[in-house]
């Protein structure tokens, strides 16, 4: 299998990323993704409809999605855990939605309150009204390495979980190192599990860099065929519900591989990079990323 010659980004560094940064103004929120939009992203996670109680920093995520400026052909999706949440991100007039369910059992009751079969059952009638409303449905699975409160995830467990999530009705399943504590032998085996019960096209990766293994992770999937990849820009974030896990991938990173692969991925990443450089400065801190670090010095340097 050779690397794919088009990659899609899923740029999520507005919902996973911010969901870990307290102190974001809606006005700021708005302002990231108005910039992201202008990169030549086409899907862009913009809020979560979850429990205020859970995760208060994305509890005004309905302003947000009403208060961005929407390019036509960027797709603004939201994180829906139940009933409750869908309606709300329909009414907040996201254009896509998605379920999150975990292949362990520690994981999906310390962050969704249930089990993994009480999960699924409860995404039956969100995937009912999605279907009636005519909002495609993404699906997530965490811990597809390892869990937090569980130790080692099993590859088949995350292929078991993925085909019931397509059954579901999702149209995409996104498997994540919530951790980031996979390296490409581990991804490997379980990207090959998922495959032989999920096709190809289906298999969307999101890696957390809290252990420094995102890229080559990446790089790992992409040789498997993998062409679709979530990342934050600037490396924000984490969750709240598994300790000590740090941002996304970089989106920066993530392109400045792929371009330097050949891979077409239709983003521009100076743009993505000015897009963190300012968030960065609301949350006064540095980009994770250390292509937006090169680029930022490259910009610096005093010309000769
Ligand atoms: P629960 O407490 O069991 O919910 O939480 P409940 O159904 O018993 O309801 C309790 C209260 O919450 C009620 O209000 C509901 O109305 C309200 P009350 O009657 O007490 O006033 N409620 C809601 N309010 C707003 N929006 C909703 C909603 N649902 C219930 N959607 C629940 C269960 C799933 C709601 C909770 O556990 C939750 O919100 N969890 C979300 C946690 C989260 O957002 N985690 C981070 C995102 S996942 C992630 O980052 C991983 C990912 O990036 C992939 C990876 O990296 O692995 C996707
Ligand atoms: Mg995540």
């Amino acid at each position: 299998m050779s690397i794919p010659k088009q990659v899609t980004i899923v740029e999520v560094g507005a919902r996973d990323g911010l969901q870990n940064e307290p102190k974001v103004s809606t006005t700021s929120k708005v302002r990231f993704i108005d910039e992201l939009s202008l990169t030549g992203l086409k899907c862009i996670e913009a809020g979560a409809f979850v429990s205020p109680q859970w995760v208060p920093q994305m509890a005004d995520s309905k302003s947000v999605m009403q208060q961005i400026h929407r390019l036509p052909g960027v797709t603004y999706s939201a994180l829906t855990p139940n009933v409750k949440g869908f309606e709300l991100a329909l009414e907040a007039g996201a254009d896509q939605i998605a379920i999150f369910g975990s292949c362990s059992e520690g994981f999906s009751q310390h962050n969704i309150n249930c089990s993994i079969a009480e999960s699924l059952n409860r995404f039956e009638p969100l995937m009912v009204l999605a279907q009636k409303h005519h909002i495609p449905v993404r699906g997530y699975l965490s811990c597809v390495v390892d869990c937090p409160y569980d130790g080692p995830t099993a590859p088949q467990s995350v292929a078991m979980v993925a085909k019931k999530l397509i059954e579901l009705g999702c149209y995409e399943v996104s498997l994540g190192d919530t951790i980031g504590t996979g390296t490409p032998q581990r991804i490997a085996s379980m990207v090959d599990e998922v495959r032989k019960q999920i096709p190809l096209h289906q298999i969307a990766v999101h890696f957390h860099d809290t252990w420094g293994q995102a890229l080559a992770n990446i790089y790992q999937a992409l040789t498997m065929g993998v062409n679709v990849i979530d990342s934050s820009t600037a490396g924000l974030g984490g969750c709240p519900y598994a300790y000590g896990a740090s941002g996304n991938v970089a989106t920066e990173d993530v392109l400045y591989l792929c371009h330097g692969l050949g891979i077409e991925t239709g983003v521009n990443l100076e743009k993505v990079a000015e897009a963190g450089w300012n968030m960065c400065q609301q949350l006064g801190k540095s980009p994770m990323s250390k292509t937006s670090l090169a680029l930022k010095a490259q910009r610096l340097r005093p010309k000769s």
